[in-house]
């Protein structure tokens, strides 16, 4: 088994392409849908995925939540909600680090060998990428020596600078 930091790896595009066990959806704790990552899922999934979620009863911030993919090339979607960026003294670090222990242990649950992440919070929730990237890159490598089931995780950016971000999270030179 490779090394936690080996079984990352990172790019730039759109996570609803990705054929991978599961993709994370940064949600909101309606679990019922929203813009940004949340509204991309939706429409690539399809009105089924809002049929399963309707069933959840939400999602607390920094828990996760698993459903079917249905029309995604991804097996399951795992919504997480992120937390709203208030200028960092509420927590929302502490619920950052939860929504990726979450998903991975869900993840692992569910015997999903590859799992996707959007930059959770980097958006409409307001979070600093760069600090979110190295909350993400530092979470992820701790976990994954805890879930040896999970041999891959792509952490999907959306942006040149949210991709700059990661790499520099993971010590890793631009290509
Ligand atoms: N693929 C990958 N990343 C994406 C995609 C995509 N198709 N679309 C956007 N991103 P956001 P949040 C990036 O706003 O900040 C929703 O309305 C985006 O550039 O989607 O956690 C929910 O319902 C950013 O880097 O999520 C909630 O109400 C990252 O995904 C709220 O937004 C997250 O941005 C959650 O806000």
């Amino acid at each position: 088994m490779s090394n936690a930091p080996d079984r990352i790896e990172t790019l730039i595009g759109d996570i609803t392409s990705l054929s991978v066990d599961a993709i994370v959806n940064a949600a909101n704790t309606s679990l019922l849908g929203g813009g940004g990552v949340d509204g991309a899922i939706h429409r690539a999934a399809g009105p089924q995925l809002l049929e399963e979620c309707r069933r959840l009863n939400g999602c607390e911030p920094g828990q996760a939540k698993i459903t079917g993919g249905y029309d995604l090339s991804a097996r399951h979607v795992i919504h997480t909600v992120g937390p709203i960026w208030q200028g960092g003294k509420n927590g929302e670090a502490e619920i950052l680090t939860s929504c990726y222990e979450s998903s991975l242990r869900l993840a692992a649950e569910n015997a999903c060998e590859s799992i996707a992440f959007p930059a959770i919070s980097t958006g409409v929730y307001g979070y600093p990428t760069d600090q979110a990237a190295e909350i993400a890159t530092s979470t992820i490598s701790r976990s994954l020596v805890d879930h040896l089931n999970i041999r891959s995780v792509i952490l999907v950016a959306f942006s040149e600078e949210n991709h700059r971000h990661l790499l520099a999270a993971l010590g890793r030179a631009e290509d």
